[in-house]
């Protein structure tokens, strides 16, 4: 049917179809219409596009991690969905909740949806580093949501309704598997609307290698950026791992990808610079992988 009208392709779905319903009413292709709703679509992409919004420099937010901010341009660009990954007992979990509780210091409203933990086990470990998190809860500005069973509409709904400015997933690998996650029509409109609304949100995904293996998933390209966090030995004999974050993709920044060391404080976890010490740290671990395999 379309075939007799090749002129619409330019026009949009929308455009067509009621460009068509008064073909059928007029019995003949009308020009003046056609002209008409094409200048329309013109207008509605542009005002889809911003390009005004464009021009302006990009808002960063603060990760709420000292040490880390300064090696992302300032902070993570707002409304950006980033992965936080690495092995078991890493330190994911916390560093997310410092992102959230540096939201709450700032009046934005945060939400964590946790898969995995129950709240109490969850509040119990942050109150640790002193975060009062009872109160910000109660004063509204935080919401947890511990062994969540709640599917990705309903979170929809909850965020829709709480408006909050940040939000953390921990983990995704418990609802499907990487690939399946990318292609869920449930999860690319959360995403969508994440983006939409410039909520700015972070991904917990777990990983069964370590910071030196160089191995993708599909979460990772997924995400506008990927944080890995990870714990290594310093030598042979030191039995006390360091725990290091390496930025390792960040869209719209300039990064510096090394691994950098981090310490759990008082406070949370916090980053520091070493001149030296991770990169030995994993060409160690390179030479000893690349030895077992030699032999
Ligand atoms: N105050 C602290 N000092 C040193 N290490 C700590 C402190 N608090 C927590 N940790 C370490 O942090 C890790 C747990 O942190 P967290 O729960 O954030 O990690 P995770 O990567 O989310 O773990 P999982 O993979 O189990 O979800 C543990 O290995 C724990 O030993
Ligand atoms: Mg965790």
């Amino acid at each position: 049917m379309r075939s007799k009208f090749p002129i619409h392709t330019t026009l949009s779905g929308d455009a067509i179809k009621i460009l068509e319903r008064y073909e059928k009413e007029l019995g003949a292709k009308n020009i003046v219409l056609e002209k008409a709703l094409l200048a329309m679509d013109g207008m509605r992409y542009k005002a889809k596009l911003d390009t005004g919004g464009m021009r302006s420099p990009i808002k960063r937010i603060s990760t709420g991690v000292p040490g880390l901010d300064e090696s992302i341009e300032g902070g993570i660009p707002k409304g950006f969905s980033v992965v936080v990954t690495g092995p078991p007992g890493t330190g994911k979990t916390t560093f997310c909740m410092q992102f959230l509780i540096d939201g709450v210091k700032k009046d934005e409203k945060c939400i964590f949806f946790s898969f995995e933990e129950r709240v109490e086990q969850l509040v119990q470990h942050f109150m640790r580093f002193g975060w009062d998190i009872g109160k910000y809860i109660d004063d509204g500005y935080l919401e947890i949501f511990g062994m969540s069973m709640l599917t990705s509409e309903e979170m929809i709904e909850i965020i829709e309704s709480y408006r909050p400015e940040r939000v953390v997933f921990d983990s995704i690998n418990v609802f499907a598997e990487p690939s399946d996650f990318r292609k869920s029509g449930a999860w690319r409109s959360l995403l969508r609307m994440l983006k939409v609304k410039k909520i700015s949100s972070l991904f917990i995904t777990e990983k069964h290698h370590g910071i030196e293996v160089k191995q993708f998933d599909d979460y990772d390209f997924l995400g506008d950026g990927i944080i890995f966090l990870d714990s290594v030995r310093t030598n042979e004999i030191d039995t006390t791992p360091t725990p290091v974050m390496a930025v390792q993709k960040m869209r719209a920044t300039r990064i510096d990808r090394s691994p950098q060391p981090f310490r759990f404080t008082d406070d949370g976890i916090s980053r520091y610079r070493a001149t030296s010490m991770p990169s030995s740290v994993l060409q160690d671990r390179l030479a000893s992988k690349k030895k077992k395999f030699d032999l």
